[in-house]
């Protein structure tokens, strides 16, 4: 999977990519991640790329040439099966939305800034719009460092076992249920028996309940979407 990162910001995001499973995942030839710096696509001597407001207000907007011609530049390159644009107005980002996106071969992420884009750019340009939860963020970095984490996680061989994915709270629309590590005993503190006992069933069992019953305690919300 290639990733193409369009920011005004890409040293915040470079270190975040070069940390961590992200970072492995890029070297094992996985994920290529490719940030983009807007700024080198400015038409103006001082390398702006934001703009005041037509009809007034406050706060700049990220102006349209800048953006297009990057964005065109990629796609004579190659071709892309989705153009995300991060802004809190956009469909909710959701395990389901990481799953699918996943399964992709060429992303473009549009993090957005200011006031947002110039809305042709979202007309024209623009596939999906993702948020990552009701609340402003100053950037779209930030969000499209959190799409990315989710998707790339997702890639078969990035994490060590496959199955800690299929795992994960929300894959089977439950959250995860408790782990446990040695020591079994820890100041009296007894790890579950049932995870001792060796009984493959019987543990999968038990972890299906402890999930089942977290979702009603906690997030009864996933229980009633899944019916
Ligand atoms: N940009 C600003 N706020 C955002 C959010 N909640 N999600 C994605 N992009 C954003």
């Amino acid at each position: 999977m290639r990733i193409d990162i369009l920011t005004l910001f890409p040293n915040m995001m470079r270190m975040f990519f070069d940390e961590s499973i992200i970072s492995r995942a890029q070297k094992k030839g996985l994920v290529e991640i490719v940030l983009h710096d807007l700024h080198d696509y400015s038409l103006t001597r001082y390398g702006s790329v934001d703009d005041y407001p037509y009809g007034g207000g406050a706060g700049m907007v990220m102006a349209v040439e800048p953006l297009a011609n990057c964005i065109e530049d990629l796609q004579s390159q190659r071709t892309y099966d989705d153009i995300i644009y991060t802004a809190p107005d956009g469909e909710l980002l959701s395990q389901p939305v990481s799953n699918t996106l996943s399964l992709k071969q060429n992303l473009m992420i549009l993090c957005g800034h200011y006031k947002g884009v110039d809305e042709r750019i979202r007309e024209h340009f623009v596939t999906r719009e993702i948020s990552i939860g009701d609340y402003v963020l100053t950037g779209g970095e930030l969000a499209t460092a959190v799409i990315c984490d989710t998707v790339v996680r997702l890639i078969p061989g990035v994490l060590g076992d496959e199955q800690s994915a299929l795992g994960d709270s929300f894959q089977d629309g439950l959250v995860a249920p408790p782990e446990y590590t040695r020591p079994a005993d820890f100041r009296g503190w007894q790890v579950p028996q049932v995870l001792l006992s060796g009984d493959h069933a019987k543990i999968q069992q038990w972890r299906y309940e402890q999930a089942l019953q977290r979702t009603r305690e906690r997030r009864p919300n996933l229980l009633n979407e899944n019916e």
